[in-house]
Parts: C-alpha cells; structure tokens; sequence
C-alpha cells in the first residue's frame, strides 16, 4: 500500500454500495468508467455477483453502455463504421433516457436493458432486464465525458449515484485491446493499428474525465487500492 491510498476487496467495494443503496429509496446506480480495456465490465460483473451473493437474492444487474453502440448498419449509413469506439459512434441521448426511465420505473415493472454481444460485435435488444433490481451498476468509457464536442454524455452524470473510475497503466491497456482485436479476427499488424489509431485516442479522451469520479480504483494483485 502507498501512502493516502487503501487497499480494498470486490467483497469491501460491494459493501460499500449496498450501505450507500440501502439508505436511499429507490433504485441505486453505480457507474463505473474508465479507458478501454480497463477492465470495467469485469469489474461491474463482480461487483454485481459479490452484491446478488452477499444479499442472497438479484439485488443488482448491470446496465452496460455498451449497449448504446449504434448496429454496423447504422454507423455504415453514417460513414462512421472505421470510427467505432468513438463518442458519436454511441445512442448518448438514448443511454441518457434509459438510465432515467430505470431510475423513475417502479420496482417489479420490466426494463429491458441492451446489451452488446462481442461475438456479433452488435447490439443485443433486452439483452438484459431490470425488474425487482434496487441496485444498477452501469459500465463504459464516456460516463463521465463533459465535453461540448459530445454534448449528450454530459447528462449521464446526474444520473449516477456514485462513480469510480478504474485506472489501469497504458502498457496493460494496450497489450490487452491488441490481443482482444487478435481474437477477433485481426492480424497482428492489423490490431496495432486499431489501437494507436483508435482505442489509444479515446483512452486519452477518458483519461481526461477520472476527476470527476467519486473514487480511482486501481487493480492491486485480487485486491483494489483505492486513491
Ligand atoms: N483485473 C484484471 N486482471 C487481468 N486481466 C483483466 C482484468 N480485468 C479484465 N481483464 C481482461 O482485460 C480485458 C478487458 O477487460 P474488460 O472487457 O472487462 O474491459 P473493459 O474496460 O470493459 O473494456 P471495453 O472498454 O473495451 O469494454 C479482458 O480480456 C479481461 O479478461
Ligand atoms: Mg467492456
């Protein structure tokens, strides 16, 4: 541990959210952002798991933005297929609604949810539902993107009760996101390019955004320090 930093489990950070959720009426969402690869749906499905285990019924479920990328179709017809990955590639306004829609349904009544399928590499419709969940961890890179460039994302803050931002260092990222496009069907070279002159540009984008997150959490062997 450094020093003005803690370190903490996916156990301790699940806690955390469940006293924070349980002293507000409603339901409770936790939204998690970070650069590509970081490693925010795997958080968010751990943080979920630990919250359903602990609670010993689905309290939680997560509401990925990923969800929110527009079908190849869509962004063909845009001229906007090579920039995938990129804020305006993304239904903001359509996360935005949503997120509020969860917020304001009341419990039990059916919200389906989209999610994205990285076989298909689209948008799965009702991919996940929301009905008795008090408790909605949302994941993504531009949750807390406040940029008048990309004017729809700044809606997404107030709408989270809490944020935290995983941090990881680039090196990592970049080794990941090559090895992901790898696996989904690219060459070598091919990845490399992918990630310079894409992922790495959006990662900066994010970077810029982790002050406005409640807490940094950075990956510590199977614990988090939290900055
Ligand atoms: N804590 C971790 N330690 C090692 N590898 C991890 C960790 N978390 C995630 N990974 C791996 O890193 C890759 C990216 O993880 P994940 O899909 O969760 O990231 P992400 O932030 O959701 O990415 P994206 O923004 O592209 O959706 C995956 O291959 C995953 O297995
Ligand atoms: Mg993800």
């Amino acid at each position: 541990m450094t020093r003005g930093s803690v370190e903490t489990s996916l156990a301790e950070l699940a806690a955390r959210i469940r006293r924070r959720a349980d002293g507000q009426s409603g339901r409770f969402v936790l939204g998690i952002a970070g650069p590509p690869g970081a490693g925010k749906s795997t958080l968010a499905r751990g943080v979920r798991d630990e919250l359903n285990i602990a609670a010993g019924y689905r309290i939680a479920e997560v509401a990925p933005m990923d969800g929110f990328h527009f079908t190849n179709a869509q962004l063909r017809a845009l001229g906007q297929l090579a920039h995938k990955g990129e804020p305006d590639t993304f239904d903001a306004a359509g996360y935005v609604a949503l997120l509020r829609t969860l917020r304001d349904a009341p419990l039990g009544e059916p919200v389906p949810w989209p999610t994205y399928s990285r076989e298909l590499h689209e948008p799965v419709s009702g991919g996940a539902v929301f009905d008795r969940q008090t408790i909605v961890v949302t994941e993504g890179n531009y949750l807390l993107l406040d940029d008048p460039a990309h004017p729809d994302w700044s809606g997404v803050r107030a709408l989270l009760d809490e944020t935290w931002y995983l941090d990881v260092p680039r090196p990592i990222i970049e080794k990941r996101l090559v090895r992901r496009h790898m696996r989904g069907g690219r060459t070598l070279e091919a990845a490399k390019t992918k990630v310079i002159e894409s992922d790495l540009l959006n990662a900066r984008l994010v970077e810029n955004t982790r002050p406005r997150a409640d807490l940094t959490l950075r990956k510590s062997g199977r614990a988090y320090r939290i900055d």
